[in-house]
């Protein structure tokens, strides 16, 4: 599998010859300037909630690259309203797709579209085949359910956890969250966006996962780590 890192909670994860948008949030990121919506061009977007922060590029880049749209039923059934078509997911369930297999995880946070819709129960995403197996956590705190996930899915090769504080949990948090899903190796997102959770001391922070035996990667927007 190979990830990159497109700036917040945004990473694209390609696997199984398909290319998977999480939690598209781009062309409202500054920092993203470098990243060309109109590139990505994703068979799949998968939508952890519905703040601003996660989906406001969805629905361009669904309506330039055709990509279905994988999220909790509220949000699905958003977009599908909206002429989008895709797949829902609800806490708990998992189903197969032609890049492997998809589970909806429990997050600890809220979820409202900016004009104030439902959008239902946030979440997370863990995702494998036999190329490995991704926990994409959303915006969460740090929950004792983040313990079921090894109990209910492969070994997770990768976390991709909010580290950022404020509005989810902490670097602190997350890695015990990493020590809670069994995962050494471990994305950092949700940090430097905006003021509440600018990140600062980055190398200290990941000195202190390698205290651990955990690596923490800070990739550069628009950079690729392949595991
Ligand atoms: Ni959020
Ligand atoms: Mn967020």
């Amino acid at each position: 599998m190979k990830t990159t890192y497109l700036g917040h909670s945004c990473i694209l994860i390609e696997t199984k010859g398909k290319s998977l948008l999480f939690d598209p949030f781009i062309s409202g990121n500054p920092f993203a300037s470098n990243i060309d919506i109109n590139e990505l061009s994703p068979d799949y977007i998968l939508i952890s909630h519905a703040h601003q922060d996660h989906v406001l590029d969805v629905e361009s880049i669904a309506k330039e690259s055709g990509a279905k749209i994988i999220s909790n039923y509220e949000i699905f059934s958003h977009y599908n309203a909206k002429g989008f078509e895709g797949h829902p997911l609800n806490h708990g369930g998992k189903a197969e797709f032609d890049f492997g297999t998809l589970k909806y995880v429990n997050a600890v946070h809220s979820s409202v579209f900016p004009d104030g819709t439902y959008g239902g129960n946030p979440g997370g995403f863990v995702l494998w085949n036999d190329e490995g197996c991704v926990y994409f956590a959303g915006d969460t705190a740090l929950t004792m359910d983040m313990k079921l996930i090894p109990m209910l899915c492969p070994k997770v090769d990768l976390a991709i956890l909010p580290i950022g504080d404020n509005f989810t949990m902490g670097y602190e948090e997350a890695l015990l969250a990493a020590e809670f899903v069994n995962s050494d190796s471990i994305l950092g997102c949700h940090f430097d966006t905006f003021g509440p959770i600018e990140l600062k001391n980055k190398q200290e922070v990941i000195n202190l996962f390698e205290q651990k035996g955990k690596t923490l990667h800070l990739p550069a927007i628009g950079n690729k780590i392949e595991w």
